[in-house]
């Protein structure tokens, strides 16, 4: 089995992009001109400060000259046309998910901040849930809730829908259904043109398929119909161990990859933890189980593991994405795998020598990504990924670091892309890595887009020149994993 990784810094406090050229005055006054007036808003408002402080990740909460708060796919139209007649760059922000700074925002610039438009609705005629960008996966689940369906989204509540589905979509029910992007209907999308248009199977295709995957680079979607599943019970929640019990984890953890198809509705996240405050280095493991069965036996080799807590329960999708709040991360050869550990407790020690935040905190995350996932991807027509032409099963590892205090900012970063570096190194040299970096994962220090094979590269680049151009989205929206720069 082979690996696969990403690295992501998150919640240091100091903005560290600065990409404008300073002409947003004048673009802010175009917006104020037209018909969304009351829908622009500076730093000196309750609004702006309510909007900035909603993205994530602390150090990605840029100060753009002003945010425009479109909501409806009309709004939408407006702002992109007037932005582009205007030659003013933007940034597209939906839940504000991802860590690092100028993905969804921009210093100077316009942020378009879609969280106004976040409702769902229910086609029960179509099984579909007709969902608005700006939503969070939370809410999405407690509308479906009443009518006993769901969809696969987020495992954690708060996140935003648009960023998980463009850039994939990993959920409990990727086992058994694919990505979320692949249970995608229909997208609308505002191009660069301000035409407001439908992607799905029959109509544009081309777009369709690029938009499962291919993020900010084509135009801004305005809406998702999303396929919906029955909602069952599940049984889920986090179970803590002592870190002696690695050796254990990582064999039942292979063990489970390798196992999955025999039973999809299992899913696992592994997390390695250490925080400040408690002073701990601890192993979680995020068992949830799709129906209402408790301890299946997709899990028994993790269930052999004597544990120190555990919140295992019957719940909704709702109650159980709320209870995986912060963070997680992710790569599968066992020996790659205890290596990761290694070296995780290895730059612990090295992070508690230089420290200065208050709070800080080190996970390393490890999740499944079976052969099986890619498998429904290409039943449901495919997307960009590129993962098809992988034949094993992966395991994903991710780096997620989080501390207070900006003067740490260069200490975790370095760390960071050092742990990133030498794993990746080792794995190379015993023949057990993958090219393959996840999108919602990655920092931006990787290449993503680069990972999903020469035919998709391709694929976008020319889906992204027929609906864009002019390149809008390439120069003009400097934020998120360009085409471009691949
Ligand atoms: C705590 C936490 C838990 C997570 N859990 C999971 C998980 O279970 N599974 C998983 O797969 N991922 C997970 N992620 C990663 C998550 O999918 C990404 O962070 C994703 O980008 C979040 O989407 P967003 O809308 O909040 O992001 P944003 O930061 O708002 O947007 C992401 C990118 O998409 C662009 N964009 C936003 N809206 C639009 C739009 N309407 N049209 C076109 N482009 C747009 C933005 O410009 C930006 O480049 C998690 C992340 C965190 C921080
Ligand atoms: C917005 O936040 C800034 C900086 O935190 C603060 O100075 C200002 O008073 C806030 N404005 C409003 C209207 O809340
Ligand atoms: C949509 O956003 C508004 C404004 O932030 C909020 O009051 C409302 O609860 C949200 N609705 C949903 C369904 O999340
Ligand atoms: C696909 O797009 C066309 C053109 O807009 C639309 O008429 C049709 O209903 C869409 N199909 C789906 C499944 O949404
Ligand atoms: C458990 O954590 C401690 C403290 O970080 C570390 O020294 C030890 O090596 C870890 N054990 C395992 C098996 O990872
Ligand atoms: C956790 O440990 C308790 C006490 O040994 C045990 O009863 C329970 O089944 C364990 N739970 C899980 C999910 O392993
Ligand atoms: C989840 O359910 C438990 C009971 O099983 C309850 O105590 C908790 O408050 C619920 N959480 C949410 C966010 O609804």
């Amino acid at each position: 089995m082979k690996v696969s990784t990403a690295a992501a810094p998150l919640l240091s406090i100091l903005p560290e992009a600065n990409l404008l050229i300073d002409n947003t005055g004048f673009c802010c006054t175009a917006l104020q001109a037209t018909s969304l007036r009351d829908q622009v808003f500076y730093p000196t408002s309750a609004a702006y400060n309510e909007s900035v402080k909603f993205i994530f990740a602390a150090n990605a909460r840029l100060s753009p000259s002003c945010i425009v708060q479109p909501h409806s796919a009309e709004d939408v139209s407006i702002v992109v046309s007037t932005l582009t007649q205007t030659q003013c760059q933007f940034a597209v922000r939906s839940g504000g998910h991802t860590i690092w700074p100028g993905a969804a925002s921009m210093e100077q610039g316009v942020t378009i901040d879609l969280s106004m438009m976040n409702s769902t609705t229910y086609q029960e005629d179509k099984g579909v849930a007709s969902i608005l960008p700006g939503a969070r996966w939370h809410s999405v689940y407690k509308t479906l809730e009443p009518y006993g369906v769901t969809v696969p989204g987020g495992r954690s509540g708060a996140i935003g829908v648009s960023g998980f589905l463009i850039g994939g979509g990993n959920s409990f029910y990727t086992a058994r259904v694919g990505f979320g992007c692949d249970n995608v209907e229909n997208f609308e999308v505002v191009l660069a043109s301000g035409a407001i248009v439908n992607a799905n199977r029959t109509s544009r295709p081309d777009l369709y398929q690029a938009l499962k995957g291919g993020s900010i680079n084509f135009g801004i979607v305005t809406k998702y119909d999303l396929k919906t599943l029955p909602h069952d019970t599940l049984w889920g929640g986090l179970v803590i161990h002592d870190n002696s019990s690695t050796a254990q984890q990582i064999e039942a953890a292979v063990d489970f990859t390798n196992n999955i198809h025999n039973d999809p509705y299992a899913s696992w996240i592994g997390m390695w933890g250490y925080n400040s405050v408690t002073g701990q280095n601890i192993m979680g493991g995020a068992l949830e189980y799709t129906k209402p069965v408790a301890y299946a036996p997709a899990f028994e080799e993790f269930l052999k593991i004597p544990n120190t807590t555990s919140t295992m329960r019957f719940a909704s999708i709702y109650n159980l994405t709320m209870e995986l709040g912060q963070t997680p991360g992710y790569r599968n050869d066992a020996t790659v795998l205890r290596k990761a550990i290694d070296l995780h407790n290895n730059y612990i020690e090295q992070a508690k020598a230089h420290v200065k935040s208050d709070y800080w905190a080190m996970d390393t995350m490890v999740q499944p990504w079976p052969k099986l996932f890619s498998q429904h991807s290409v039943e449901k027509g495919g997307n960009v990924l590129g993962l098809e032409r992988f034949d094993e099963n992966l395991i994903q590892l991710l780096f997620d670091y989080s501390w207070d205090n900006q003067d740490d900012d260069a200490l975790f970063c370095r760390l960071g892309e050092s742990i990133l570096e030498e794993l990746n190194e080792f794995a190379k040299s015993i023949g057990a890595d993958n090219e393959f970096v996840y999108l919602n994962y990655a920092d931006k220090s990787q290449n993503p887009l680069k990972s999903y094979g020469e035919e998709n590269i391709e694929f976008i680049s020319r889906v992204a020149k027929q609906y864009d151009p002019d390149g809008v989205f390439q120069v003009q929206v400097p934020g998120g994993f360009k085409i471009s720069e691949v």
